[in-house]
């Protein structure tokens, strides 16, 4: 069903995702969730293949990358339009996502955490480091314009350590 592939093969389609409609960030705990990211980085860093998410702490996906360690990103090549506007609006903490949208999860390869089956390519990752946006070290113009009320992002640092797509 599915087919490993190198984990920058399509930086292309990953990047016009998150600069269109987004692409899904899945994380679980007590519930499992997913949530839609426009902002993030693919690239190598401590030697390794590193997806760079940055989560704002009032989503309820933080807690649950920060208490879990992990999480998967799906990347729909065609447009899931109407699914990433509502879960890059609604919150986990008061409906299910997945229901809501018809999502389907399947297993995770290596982490325990799904990945939405409707999408065209998937990445696993555990966090290896994780770092709070702070107003000191950033560009005044950028904290005015994005972190008006102090919702910083935090940003994970998932080691990839799967990525596959349809077969
Ligand atoms: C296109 C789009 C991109 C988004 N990008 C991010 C992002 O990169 N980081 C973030 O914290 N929230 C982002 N959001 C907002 C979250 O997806 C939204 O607040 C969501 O409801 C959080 O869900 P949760 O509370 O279930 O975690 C984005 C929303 C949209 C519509």
């Amino acid at each position: 069903m599915f087919k490993d592939v190198p984990y920058d093969r399509y930086m292309t389609e990953v990047n016009r995702g998150l600069a269109g409609s987004g692409i899904f960030l899945t994380a679980k705990g007590e519930k499992l969730n997913t949530m839609t990211i426009g902002w993030g980085f693919v690239g190598r860093m401590w030697a390794m293949p590193i997806f760079i998410v940055p989560v704002r702490k009032s989503r309820f996906t933080y807690g649950l990358i920060e208490k879990s360690g992990e999480f998967t990103v799906s990347v729909p090549f065609s447009s899931l339009k109407k699914e990433l506007a509502l879960c890059g609006a609604k919150s986990g903490r008061d409906i299910d996502k997945f229901k809501e949208c018809g999502l389907t999860p399947v297993s995770g390869k290596v982490v325990d955490v799904p990945v939405i089956e409707q999408c065209d390519l998937h990445f696993e990752c555990k966090v290896v480091f994780k770092k709070d946006v702070d107003s000191n070290s950033l560009n005044q113009e950028y904290d005015t314009r994005c972190y008006p009320n102090g919702d910083y992002h935090t940003l994970f640092f998932g080691e990839i350590v799967a990525c596959y797509m349809k077969d």
